[in-house]
């Protein structure tokens, strides 16, 4: 290795092996839209038969996009906007983008983490009682009219500063000393975990009943565009991509590593999470709909209702309750935060390389401001409208729409794929075809178009589940154009030190020849 790049890269900090960063990226992939998104999207979206668009959206867009991701961090070794602008000037804007779209979801991330650690305390005695739905909207989270209020619940409060500092203490560990030594424990222990989890949710009278109702497909379900949405929708959040994430991650890897054999673990690795997950939940489903003599449609809600409302009650009737909720419960924080290490490392990095920050110091810049807006927006009695608005904008209009563009400019404006495509192949133990640059610059993008013009469309034609308009121009449409638009400028600002914006890798080749 050149000695401009070795030591740019010990500078910037290193996974002491693929091993690690191969952990790392499982970290971040598998998260809280693996436990409790997955199995009610696919429950939803024509149970069995939803495999279909989902492997179709994970094989032509999910796999190659991560590529494209790996080759990217992989080949110009930076964060986001430092390896978008060493592969074109035009480009740094769009690393910016991606870096104020994981601000954004870092801030409301940290709050379901720190819920769900104060629920693992409340499986212990079942401390929600007999109406788990109206304990986590009244007794738990206060929540009183829509809107942005200051009134801190001291509940949710306590936990999210808690989860902040120990995210703090782990992003200035640095990339192997915390990011890296904290998922070779916890993802580990994470796997350990739901597979107990998973294990005591089967042998639950009615678990086949839970399981029949995810698994039966509805083959109509193939013909409604809806399904394809959810489909493409599930797979960007879950596989991490579209983020920075693993353009950043990837930075981190030894010059001569094996990419694509990395990215197939870390992809069906993470599916494999989720189909887990979809049967550990859906066998407690199935539970609960027998001991209430109802069906499983009755019991299985989306999102926040299925783990804060259906699982309560699900605890409450099983035997092994308090284990099954300290072990859900638990997972969903050990899932979360080694997610949500890698969201903010996206931040950290971009500022450091622009700034040239030392890592304690760039860890402060970035984690103490997000972690006070997150304090002051999402703990308090208004908080989870905050979240509920901010994640379905900032999922469909920030991640979504920048994975389009960047797409797009990789391949037509700036013609990159080609060489990202070799550069993947050097070392890669799977080699990738022509066929990837079609799937990435043109059948991914066309999809993803045409997902997000019918978002846009029923977007503006219903106020997303009637909220304020105030609210939802500004902490919804507002904040999704502003982190593109506040991207683009933050491009204009100079590098503190910009003699290493070229190529490393064409600067590494010539310096080998020199030796
Ligand atoms: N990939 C992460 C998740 O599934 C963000 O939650």
């Amino acid at each position: 290795m050149s000695s401009a790049i070795e030591h740019s890269d010990k500078h910037r900090g290193a996974f002491s092996s693929r091993r690690v960063f191969i952990l790392a990226a499982i970290g971040s992939a598998v998260g809280l839209g693996n436990i409790w998104r997955f199995p009610y999207v696919a429950y939803e979206n024509g149970g069995g038969a939803f495999i279909i668009p989902y492997l179709v959206a994970l094989l032509t867009a999910g796999l190659p996009f991560l590529l494209l991701d790996y080759g990217l961090g992989h080949r110009y070794r930076g964060s986001a906007p430092l390896s978008f602008r060493r592969a074109h000037r035009a480009a740094e804007g769009l690393g910016w983008w991606q870096v104020g779209i994981c601000f954004v979801i870092a801030v409301y991330y940290a709050a379901v983490i720190a819920w769900a650690a104060r629920y693992a305390f409340f499986s212990v005695d079942k401390a929600w009682g007999d109406d788990p739905e109206a304990f986590l909207f009244g007794d738990y989270l206060q929540a009183g009219d829509p809107g942005i209020g200051l009134d801190f619940v001291t509940g949710v409060t306590v936990p999210l500063v808690l989860v902040w500092v120990a995210v703090l203490v782990i992003m200035a560990l640095g990339v192997q000393k915390g990011i890296g030594a904290v998922s070779m424990f916890f993802i580990p222990v994470l796997f350990v975990a739901f597979i107990a989890l998973v294990v005591v949710a089967l042998t639950l009278d009615g678990a086949s009943v839970g399981l029949d109702a995810l698994f039966t497909p509805d083959w109509g379900a193939l013909g409604e565009t809806s399904v394809w949405i959810a489909a493409f929708g599930q797979i960007f959040f879950s596989l991490s991509v579209g983020f920075g994430i693993m353009i950043t991650y990837a930075s981190y890897v030894g010059r001569r590593s094996d990419m694509t054999g990395s990215g197939l673990v870390v992809g069906f690795a993470n599916s494999g999470f989720e189909l887990l997950a979809g049967i550990g939940v859906f066998a407690a489903l199935g539970f609960m709909a027998t001991a209430a003599g109802t069906g499983v449609d009755e019991v299985a809600t989306d999102g926040l209702g299925l783990a804060f409302i259906a699982f309560p009650a699900i605890i409450n009737e099983a035997p092994l309750g308090a284990l099954i909720g300290v072990l859900f419960f638990g997972s969903l924080v050990v899932a979360g935060v080694t997610s949500l290490v890698s969201v903010i490392e996206v931040v950290i990095s971009g500022v450091r390389d622009k700034f040239e920050m030392t890592r304690t110091g760039a860890s402060m810049a970035v984690g103490v401001p997000a972690a006070l807006i997150s304090t002051v927006l999402l703990g308090t009695t208004t908080g989870v409208y905050v979240l509920d608005i901010i994640d379905h904008f900032i999922n469909r209009f920030g991640i979504l729409l920048v994975a389009v563009v960047s797409m797009l400019a990789l391949s037509w404006a700036f013609r990159k794929t080609g060489l990202l495509r070799e550069h993947l192949n050097r070392d890669g133990s799977v080699q990738v075809g022509t066929w990837w640059q079609w799937l990435i610059g043109i059948f991914a993008p066309a999809a993803l178009t045409f997902i997000l013009g019918n978002e846009l469309i029923n977007n503006l034609q219903e106020p997303y589940e009637g909220y304020p308009t105030w609210m939802l121009n500004t902490l919804g449409w507002g904040l999704a154009i502003a982190v593109a638009v506040l991207g683009f400028v933050a491009a204009r600002v100079p590098w503190r030190d910009a003699t290493f914006l070229g190529d490393p890798e064409i600067q590494a080749q010539q310096d080998e020849r020199r030796a």
